[in-house]
Formats: C-alpha cells, structure tokens, sequence
C-alpha cells in the first residue's frame, strides 16, 4: 500500500481507538504506569483516517504528535479513558482498545507528597481497574459494533502465547482480538510485529506481520469484512 491510496472502506464510519498506557496516582507526583508508546493505536488512526473513517483517537499518555485529521482526546488514568471512550463509542461503528489499560491502581492515592518513613519499606493497597474492552463487548453502545481488543502476551507455564491468546479471547467477547508476543525486544516500541487475529470463539482470522502501519492495515481488512 505505499505510496497508493488505499481502499475507502471506512468511509461514513465512526471509529474510535484507544492507545497508549493509562496511569494511575499514587500521590501527586508518582503513578504506577506501563511502557506503551502508543505507536499501534497511533498507526491505527491515521490508517482507518486514510481509509475514509471519521476517526476518534483517545490517547493516554502518548508524546506523539496528535495525527491530521484525527479528533484527539488526551487523558491519563484508566477512569478518563474508560469515561472518553464510551461518550464516543456510544456513535461509534467500531471501537479498537489498542491502550494499555492498567489492571489495578492505588485503593486511596495521597492528597500531598507520600514522604519516606524511617527505614521500613513500602506497601500499597491496589483495587482493580474495570475491563473497558469487556464492558464493550458485553453491552454494545451502538448496535452491530464491532469490537476489538488487543492482547499482547508471552508463552509462560501455563500455555503459548497463542493458548494465552485464544483464552483472552473466548473471555472478552471482542469481535476480534489482535494477539502478538512481547518481550525479548519484541511488541512495545518495536517497528515490526507478528500478529494473529482471533475471534470471539477464539479461532483465527488472520495473521499479520510487518511495520505497525501493516498491522494496521491487516486489522481495519478484518473490521471492514464485520462491516459488510
Ligand atoms: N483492557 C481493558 N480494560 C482493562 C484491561 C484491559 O479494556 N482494565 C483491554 C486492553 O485495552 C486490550 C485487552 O483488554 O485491548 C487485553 O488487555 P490485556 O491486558 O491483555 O488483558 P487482561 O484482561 O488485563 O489480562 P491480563 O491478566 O493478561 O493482563
Ligand atoms: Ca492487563
């Protein structure tokens, strides 16, 4: 696709993405974050813009530069970006969380600087983050959305990657879930990906390798095949 125009198989859809890493107040100065760039969801927005989508990009916490022709929302903890993304998913055609949710953030986060006491260590009290992608799946502001998650795993004891993958999938309930493998120099602030798209009984769709743009692409081929 470089250098040709692509497909306009977005136009007259609304499409909101989510990207970057969500972080969460431990005090005024401190969060407890993640290492997301935002570089997919980025990819994502001005990809679905390219292809003739109206576009709705919630960023947390990403430095990039806010894409042309995208409508930018920036926010920071998980509660803003769950908050921005529903307002807009309400008109939306598709939602693709691309973001970096954090799981858990500080039960009470401090009012004033959180100050060393003495030589004793530190624990701190974490409540769970709602599922935004869930949520989504399972409600379906708009009716016929489409729904699409992101998963990015490692192979552990407990199965692959892909075992990981299809599991996540069978539990959210996203019409798609973009699995790829991180760790070892692999996924975030990379430039090339190796992707598997599943759907929500856990199958493969398709696969998907390349830049973040190709990646993309391979996710909005998908989306437009739901689309029609
Ligand atoms: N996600 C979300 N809300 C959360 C956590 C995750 O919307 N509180 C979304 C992410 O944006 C992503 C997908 O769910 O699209 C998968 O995220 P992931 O962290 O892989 O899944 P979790 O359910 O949090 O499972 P894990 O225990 O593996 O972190
Ligand atoms: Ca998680």
């Amino acid at each position: 696709l470089v250098g040709a125009s692509p497909a306009q198989d977005l136009t007259g859809r609304h499409v909101v993405v989510s990207a970057g890493g969500t972080r969460e107040p431990l005090d005024p100065v401190r969060y407890l974050g993640n290492r997301s760039t935002g570089r997919q969801g980025y990819a994502l927005a001005r990809s679905a813009a390219a292809r003739g989508a109206h576009v709705t990009l919630v960023a947390a916490n990403v430095t990039l530069p806010d894409p042309a022709g995208v409508s930018v929302v920036h926010v920071e903890t998980t509660d803003e970006l769950r908050t921005a993304v529903r307002e807009h998913a309400a008109s939306a055609d598709v939602v693709v969380m691309a973001a970096a949710v954090a799981d858990y953030r500080p039960a009470a986060p401090a009012a004033s600087k959180m100050k060393k006491d003495g030589a004793a260590g530190l624990t701190i009290d974490l409540v769970q983050n709602p599922d935004v992608l869930a949520e989504l799946a399972a409600e379906r502001l708009r009716p016929g959305q489409v729904v699409v998650g992101f998963a990015a795993e490692t192979g552990d004891a407990a199965g692959s990657v892909l075992e990981h993958g299809r599991a996540k999938a069978r539990r959210k309930q996203a019409d798609l879930l973009v699995v790829n493998a991180v760790g070892a120099g692999r996924g975030f602030g990379d430039v090339g990906n190796e992707v598997v798209l599943l759907d929500a009984e856990g199958s493969t769709v398709a696969e998907a390798a390349g830049s973040k743009d190709e990646v993309a692409h391979a996710v909005w081929d998908a989306v437009a095949a739901h689309l029609r």
